[in-house]
Parts: C-alpha cells; structure tokens; sequence
C-alpha cells in the first residue's frame, strides 16, 4: 500500500505528515507494508530540505521530518494508491493534473480521516473546515496549528488503513 501526502511546497506540511506517518506506521509493526512519501503540486522548492520552522516544532514532538523537495509528477497518480492533499487547493490542482484514468477517488484530503472532527449535527463538514492550513507566511504558532491538525490526521489514516487491510 503507497501513500503520497501532497501540499504546495513539499516543504512544510507533506513532509511533517510523512514524518509523523512514518512514525504511527512503525509504531503499528507496519513498516513494509505501507509505503510513503511526499511531494508539492508547485516547482518552487524542488531539491530543498524541510522548512527549519517545520522540522524544529517536530522534533519537539520526538517526529523526524526529513526527505528532499519534489513536485507531483505523472507517474504518481499511477503508483500510489491514496494521494492525500493538504487543503483543498492541492486536491483541486492534483485532480486538474491527474491523467483521466486516475480514480478521482484516490485523492483525499488529510483531514477527512481526523476522527475529532465533528460530523454530527451540524451535517457534513467542507470547504475550509478541512484545510490544514497553509503555514509559510505564519509564526512558530502555525506549525503547532498544523502539527495537531497533521498528527489527528494521520492517526485516523492509519485507522482507515487498518480497517481496510481486515475487510
Ligand atoms: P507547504 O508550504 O505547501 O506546506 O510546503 C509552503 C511552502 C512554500 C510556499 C508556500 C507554501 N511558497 O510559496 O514558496
């Protein structure tokens, strides 16, 4: 099983949701079983490491945010199973760029799988209520914002994977 996280940069966001996956995934034995990695839909930090700011607020949560800056390229859509974006401009962009036998299903966004999030009365969540924000232009603030967001996220993911391995 592949997972591709995706945000704009591949500098912040997908690579902290990597990180902090790879962590849940070893954590769960699964290491092998389910496969990562993480690109950006833009070009502009191709070859860069994660942003100081994303990878400082990680390790203080014991996560390792590493990996080299890469943008979404065609194979992708083929190789991974689940294509996992960020916020909903990145889902909007990966499905403009997905070849027309890519499942539209494969693309999610990160926060559909945050069990915390309420679905209840209020009907069905959408829009904005399911970005993980973008936190480049924000404080040191922001990426603890994000970090929670990423780490509710992923532990529903791996949730969702695990319920899909025993059907
Ligand atoms: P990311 O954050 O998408 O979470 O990696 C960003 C990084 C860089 C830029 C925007 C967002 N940028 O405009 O360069």
């Amino acid at each position: 099983m592949r997972i591709l996280f995706v945000c704009l940069g591949n500098i912040c966001r997908s690579p902290t949701a990597e990180g902090v996956m790879r962590r849940l995934v070893h954590q769960a034995g699964l290491d092998g079983v389910i496969e990562l990695d993480s690109a950006g839909t833009g070009g502009w930090h191709v070859g860069e490491s994660p942003d100081p700011r994303a990878r400082a607020a990680a390790r203080s949560r014991g996560i390792a945010v590493e990996g080299t800056g890469r943008q979404v390229r065609r194979e992708d859509f083929e190789r991974f199973d689940l294509i996992v974006a960020m916020d909903g401009s990145n889902a909007t962009n990966l499905r403009r760029i997905a070849p027309d036998e890519c499942s539209r299903e494969k693309i999610r966004l990160l926060r559909e799988f945050d069990p915390q999030l309420d679905r209840g009365a209020g009907g069905p969540i959408g829009g904005q209520e399911l970005d993980v924000p973008d936190p480049y232009y924000d404080g040191a603030g922001g990426f603890e914002v994000v970090l929670d967001q990423i780490e509710a996220g992923c532990a529903g993911l791996l949730a969702h994977m695990r319920e899909g391995r025993r059907a």
